[in-house]
């Protein structure tokens, strides 16, 4: 399976912090906000990596990430000359795509649960039409909105409607069948002159294919798209990481967790990352892993 970030927009609703900066690379506590859904593709396996966003913030992104191979994954880039939807980006990464499946993540959605990496490894290993993960938030009318029966096959979905059927908004995290590219190539801007990725999903749920999985209460889907839920989703980070005493998407961990690099690589991405905190648990947690001790006299 393919992995695609979107991480393009305006982040006007984020004005002035996003006047020069991509809202997806704002610090969210002590990271970059797009290591949360790189993390996310990276526990569900995914090593090939396209990233879109707007041509001006592109080479930051290339700066900041690289082509991966540091993280023994491979990223390419893309531009999205307009913000003409999500479901461009599926059009946009169709070379990238090529004959396989492929994972699509919002640059600005952070997950994080217990297990949530074993959760997607299964349902990328099971895939058949689409996968969307689904959210009980108090304020369904601001998302796509989905409604399922009890085996978890989606009846009905709709885009940020005024009066929703259910509490369930769906996450920007979706899973698709190759086929996918020619459904978004088909699809014809909605009112907002966007290409809508409720309209594919729509396809899916038609075809009776569309799966929901309920991520459950515990788990956590933040907003970052306003000042107080920007702030709200580092305060989150900050008491997890400090009460735990782990790090939340640390890509570098990630990576040799999965199997991606050894804890030699790892330790050497910390030592780069000099005095910070983050760099020192890098390298704290390259060096426990017996793999290192073993390799270092
Ligand atoms: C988009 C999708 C919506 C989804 C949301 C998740 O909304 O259209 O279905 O619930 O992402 O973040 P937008 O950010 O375009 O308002």
């Amino acid at each position: 399976m393919k992995g695609i970030i979107l991480a393009g927009g305006r982040g006007t609703r984020l004005h002035p912090l996003t006047l020069s900066v991509s809202k997806q690379l704002l610090p969210v506590h002590d990271k970059p906000m797009i290591y949360y859904p790189l993390s996310v593709l990276m526990l569900a396996n995914i090593r090939d990596i396209l990233i879109i966003s707007t041509p001006h913030d592109l080479g930051a992104f290339q700066d900041l990430l690289g082509d991966g191979s540091r993280l023994g994954i491979n990223l390419t880039y893309a531009p999205q000359t307009e913000p003409r939807g999500i479901a461009e980006a599926l059009i946009i990464g169709a070379d990238h795509i090529g004959a396989d499946d492929v994972a699509l993540i919002l640059g600005d959605n952070i997950f994080h649960g217990p297990g949530f990496g074993e959760v997607l490894q299964h349902h990328v290993r099971d895939l058949s039409g689409c996968v969307l993960f689904g959210y009980r938030v108090p304020d369904p009318e601001r998302y796509g909105v989905a409604r399922a029966d009890d085996r978890g096959q989606i009846v009905s979905l709709e885009e940020k409607p005024a009066r929703p059927r259910s509490n369930m908004a769906v996450t920007g995290l979706y899973l698709y069948e190759n086929d996918v590219v020619e459904i978004a190539r088909k699809l014809r801007p909605s009112a907002r002159g966007e290409l809508e990725i409720t309209d594919v999903n729509q396809v899916y749920v038609e075809r009776r294919s569309a799966v929901l999985v309920d991520l459950g209460r515990g788990f956590a889907w933040l907003d970052t798209g306003t000042h107080n839920s920007l702030t709200d989703a580092s305060h989150y980070m900050q008491l997890m990481e400090q009460r735990q005493g782990i790090r939340v998407a640390c890509i570098e961990e990630v990576a040799l967790n999965m199997g991606f690099i050894d804890a030699g690589a790892c330790h050497r991405l910390g030592e780069k990352l000099g005095s910070s905190g983050y760099g020192q648990y890098v390298m704290r947690i390259a060096a426990q892993t017996p793999q290192l001790l073993t390799a270092t006299p």
